[in-house]
């Protein structure tokens, strides 16, 4: 019998989940498939019934549900309760616990290119949903200041309040200046805009984007024209779907295999 694993947001159809997790299991010769599943927010609860009804193993958590899935759980683990989001579930036996792989995702991400957070000024850009698991894992990952700017003020405030990090408007941003910099927001998402501009990134040495479409967004381009180190949104996409497969399967993922079909398909 084949397991069922999937991926609930809306939209989903463009989600690389599906084929990141399906060469995995293919790989490993371990008999189970993910599926995507758009799931509208009025449906929710239905759905999450649904994992259990169906005995669905394990799922992926995406936009818009990733803060609203927490009350549907049995458990939510620590470092998801801090961030507030759930990406992941784990479904044993009826008993859905939520974990937060995305902050692991970009801890590795720089991790395995070479950079060391510890005691790094990181400078975000974005205070949105995915801002919140790139602060946690800065802080864990030891950086020792960090500033997000945003283009309204009160939501980098909320991360003050909640992390601890410094709050600053983007129109505050050509001031800004340190080792490393993180693009969280969705400006250069299919398009050609960078909302940094390339002066400000003479000021930093590591630049990551988390948008991988394209894989070289603007301010990539920018960093890299500036002697950054450049790391692309598909590395924080490979390395949470990483700790998923793990805490899902017990087994180590062929991390090169599903490396290799994400940036394939990416590419074209
Ligand atoms: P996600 O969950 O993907 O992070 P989100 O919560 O809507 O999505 O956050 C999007 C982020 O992109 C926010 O930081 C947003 O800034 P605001 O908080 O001011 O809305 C930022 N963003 C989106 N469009 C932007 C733009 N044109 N210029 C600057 N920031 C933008």
């Amino acid at each position: 019998m084949y397991a069922v694993y999937g991926i609930i947001g809306d939209p989903v159809d463009h989600s690389l989940s599906p084929i990141m997790h399906n060469a995995a299991f293919k790989e490993l010769g371990i008999k189970a498939v993910y599926g995507a599943f758009e799931v509208k927010t009025r449906s929710l609860e239905d759905a999450i019934t649904g994992i259990r009804a169906l005995n669905i193993k394990g799922v992926s958590v995406t936009i818009p549900h990733k803060e609203e899935v927490m009350k549907h759980l049995d458990e939510v683990k620590q470092e998801a309760v801090e961030i507030g989001a759930v990406n992941t579930i784990v479904n044993e036996a009826g008993k859905l616990t939520g974990y937060n792989t995305d902050w692991i995702g970009v801890v590795k991400a720089f991790e395995l290119n070479g950079v060391n957070l510890k005691g790094k000024k990181v400078v975000i850009i974005g205070a949105g949903g995915a801002a919140k698991a790139v602060v946690y894992a800065v802080k864990r990952a030891g950086a020792s200041e960090v500033e997000v700017y945003n283009r309204t003020l009160e939501k980098a405030k909320a991360l003050e309040r909640a992390f601890g990090v410094k709050a600053k408007p983007l129109n505050e941003v050509n001031t800004a200046a340190g080792e490393v910099i993180i693009q969280t927001t969705s400006v250069g998402l299919n398009s050609s805009e960078s909302p940094v501009s390339k002066e400000v990134l003479k000021n930093f040495k590591v630049a990551m984007d988390i948008v991988y479409s394209p894989l070289k967004t603007q301010f990539l381009k920018f960093a890299e024209e500036c002697g950054c180190k450049i790391i692309d949104g598909l590395q924080m996409l490979l390395y949470q779907g990483v700790e998923q497969f793990k805490l899902w399967t017990g087994e180590n993922p062929p991390i090169e295999v599903m490396k290799k079909v994400l940036y394939e398909t990416v590419r074209g």
